[in-house]
This record gives structure tokens, C-alpha cells and sequence, in this order.
């Protein structure tokens, strides 16, 4: 099949070009090559059997000439930084959203045929994951408030009685609660794909991804997630910084599984105009994260416990699987093979640590305790 891939030479889309390559289909890869992911240079892992557009997802002219003839499209171009997007509020909304917006536009007044859409969603759509209080059940707690963090409490309690909550897996059908603009553009991005294919009939589908890691992860980029982030401090000799005590937990997935996601709802009819979650439905602190990334570094780096925190932190979401797994995705990535995966990437290439700058971006502007 001939198909696109917007962001294509990023961390994600890349992964899933080789994929897609490999099983003989024709790619086009439209991307701007954006200098915070690619400091000014094409990346060496391109492929060279893709085809290249470089060039903005809102420019109407380049998006015709990536969807000539395409039947199926990834859309995986966007701006990534949680962080960032709160004070590049403009940048966020008018990339993901109306970049959205005008692909849509494109597809569905040229009249494409298209075979599937498919977009990257992200689990920063839900806010707080789903907990469960034993004398309350269920609930959909919102962000810790302020003056909890500034006690140190860091544990989530239920809004009703005050007790202590436990994390529980969670689902596709968790209300969402998007608490930054990165999260807005991205349900936003999801709702526009799902409402325009309903209409048009266009099959299309929206992953949920949670916490991506792996090779081709820019580690020099501060707002990519906190694998990178710990690499690029212990590759400089420097501990990772812990905000809260490191206990709060992610669901952490290897980009192989995915790009099987991906692979899985493009080929699969059952998938058609639903949003799925692609993670490995376990939770792990992110202390653990610093001491397995310092012991496979062979950098012994001590992870420094901050009791600092993050305005607008989550403190616990894993993923509620079992939707995918119903069509047959199992994550084949265990976190050990895959955390050596992106130290063996690390070591290849240079990590500048601007974790301290991008923290005073955010200090400065009241959006972290300093
Ligand atoms: C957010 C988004 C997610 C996105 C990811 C990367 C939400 C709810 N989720 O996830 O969709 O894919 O960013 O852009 O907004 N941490 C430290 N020290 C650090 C950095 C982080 O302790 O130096 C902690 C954070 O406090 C957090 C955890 O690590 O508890 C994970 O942080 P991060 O990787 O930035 O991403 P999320 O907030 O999970």
C-alpha cells in the first residue's frame, strides 16, 4: 500500500517507517525535520527507501503533494514537550490542532480515498489515571491540589472521604481530564481525526500512547520524557533528579510495541473509528526508572530524591489493556531488553543535559517549584 507517515523521521514515526518498509509497503514521509528533535542535522537512521517531503503539516500545498495517491495515513507529526506547551501555548495549539485540522481538511475536500487514518494520541488526555478508594470505589481523583504538594503528600486521597487512594488500570472509557495544552491539542487532535472519519467514513483510529522510550529518543531535548532526561544527566556524570519521593508510577512501552500497535489497527477492521490505550498495563516507579538506567550506563549515579515537584504532574496512570489485547497486541518488549536498547543508542550518540534550563523556563514562570 502507498502510505504516509507525518513526523516520520521522528523518534515514533521512524520506528514505524522501517516497519512498514520491511513489509513491502510504498512510504511517504512528510516531516519538518524540527531543530529542538534534529539539532539542525537529518538524522543518520532514515531510511532510504522512504520518500521525503520536508515541510510544515499546516502548509496546504505540501500536504497535497504528500497525499497524492496515499490510502493510508499516520499522523504522528506534533509538537511534544508537556512542559513547553505552557508557555508556547500558540506554537502547540496551532501545530497539533490546527495541523489536525488542515490534514483533515485536505483529505476530505480533495476527496482521498483513504483506507485507514490513523493518530497518535497520548495518555496525558486522562490527567490522573483511575484509582480505587475502599470505601468510596472507583474514582477519577483530579490533580493533587497545591497545598498538598507543598505538605509533601504525595499519595493521592479520594475527594469524598480523604483516604488514601490505590492506582488501578486504566481504561479507555476514564472521562478525560487534559490538565496542560500539550493534552488539550492531543484530545483535540483525536476527537477531530474520530469525528470527520465517522462522517466520512473514513475507518480511523486513535492510540493512546503512554510512556514511550527507546533508541532514536532525542536525549539532548528536555521535554521528551524522563527516560531521556535521566540519560542524558548520568551519560554527564550527574544525577538523575527525582522530583516528589519517586514512587509515583508510569507505564513505560518500548517503541517496537508501538509501532505493533500501529501496525496491529491498520491491518485489523474491528479497530475502525475507536481509541485504544497502547501500553504494557504495568506500573513502575520512577526511582526504579534512575537505578536501572545509572546500572545499565555502568555511570553509578545515585538518583537525587528532590521532594521538588511539578504544577500539573500526574501521580499515577498505567494503562488498561485489555481492549488491544482483545485483537491480539501482547507488548513483546520486557523493560530490561528495552532500557538496555536505549542505552546502547545512548552511548552512540552526544546528550546534552538541559534539564536544569528547561526547569528554570518553567520556575520562572511559576509552572515548577524551585
Ligand atoms: C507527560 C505526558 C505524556 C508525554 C510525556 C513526554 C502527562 C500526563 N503525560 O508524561 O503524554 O508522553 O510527558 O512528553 O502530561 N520526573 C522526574 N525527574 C525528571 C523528569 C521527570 O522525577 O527530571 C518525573 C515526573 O515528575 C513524572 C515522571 O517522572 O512523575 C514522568 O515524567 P515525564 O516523562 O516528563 O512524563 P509524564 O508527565 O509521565
Amino acid at each position: 500500500m502507498k502510505i504516509l507517515v507525518t513526523g516520520g523521521a521522528g523518534f515514533i514515526g521512524s520506528h514505524l517507517v522501517d516497519r512498514l518498509l520491511s513489509e513491502g509497503h510504498a512510504i511517504r514521509i512528510l516531516d519538518n525535520f524540527e531543530a529542538q528533535v534534529h539539532e539542525g542535522n537529518r538524522p543518520a537512521y532514515l531510511n532510504p527507501d522512504a520518500e521525503y517531503l520536508q515541510g510544515d503539516v499546516r502548509d496546504r500545498d505540501c500536504l497535497r503533494r504528500a497525499l497524492e495517491g496515499v490510502e493510508v495515513v499516520f499522523h504522528e507529526a506534533a509538537c511534544v514537550g508537556v512542559g513547553q506547551s505552557m508557555y508556547q501555548i500558540e506554537k502547540y495549539v496551532s501545530a497539533n490542532v490546527l495541523g489536525t485540522a488542515i490534514l483533515l481538511d485536505c483529505i476530505v475536500n480533495d476527496r482521498i480515498p483513504l483506507k485507514k487514518l490513523i493518530v497518535a494520541s497520548s495518555m496525558s488526555i486522562y490527567g490522573e489515571g483511575q484509582y480505587l478508594c475502599a470505601g468510596c470505589g472507583v474514582i477519577y481523583p483530579s490533580l493533587r491540589a497545591l497545598d498538598q504538594l507543598k505538605e509533601r503528600k504525595w499519595e493521592m486521597h479520594c475527594h469524598r472521604c480523604g483516604s488514601i487512594a490505590k492506582p488501578q488500570p486504566t481504561p479507555e472509557t476514564k472521562p478525560l481530564v487534559p490538565t496542560s495544552v500539550y493534552a488539550v491539542s492531543k484530545r483535540d487532535q483525536e476527537e477531530l481525526c474520530l469525528s470527520v472519519g465517522r462522517s466520512y467514513h473514513i475507518p480511523t483510529v486513535a492510540l493512546r500512547y503512554f510512556n514511550v522510550y527507546g533508541p532514536r529518543q532525542s536525549l539532548s531535548n528536555p521535554y521528551t520524557g524522563v527516560c531521556a532526561i535521566f540519560s542524558a544527566r548520568i551519560k554527564n556524570h550527574r544525577p538523575p533528579l527525582i522530583f516528589e519521593d519517586g514512587l509515583q508510577t508510569r507505564d513505560f512501552i518500548h517503541v517496537r510495541d508501538i509501532v505493533q500497535a500501529n501496525v496491529l489497527v491498520m491491518q485489523n477492521p474491528q479497530a475502525d473509528y475507536e481509541t485504544f490505550n497502547v501500553g504494557t498495563g504495568q506500573a513502575l516507579p520512577i526511582v526504579q526508572i534512575a537505578r536501572l538506567l545509572s546500572e545499565l550506563y555502568e555511570i553509578p549515579q545515585v538518583p537525587e530524591i528532590s521532594s521538588k515537584y511539578r504544577a500539573g504532574d500526574i501521580r499515577h496512570c498505567y494503562a488498561d489493556v485489555s481492549k488491544l489485547t482483545a485483537l491480539g497486541f501482547r507488548p513483546s518488549v520486557s523493560l530490561s531488553d528495552g532500557l538496555r536498547e536505549l542505552v546502547g543508542w545512548g552511548r552512540q550518540i552526544n546528550a546534552q543535559d538541559r534539564v536544569e534550563e528547561a526547569a528554570k523556563e518553567l520556575q520562572v514562570r511559576g509552572l515548577a517549584q524551585g
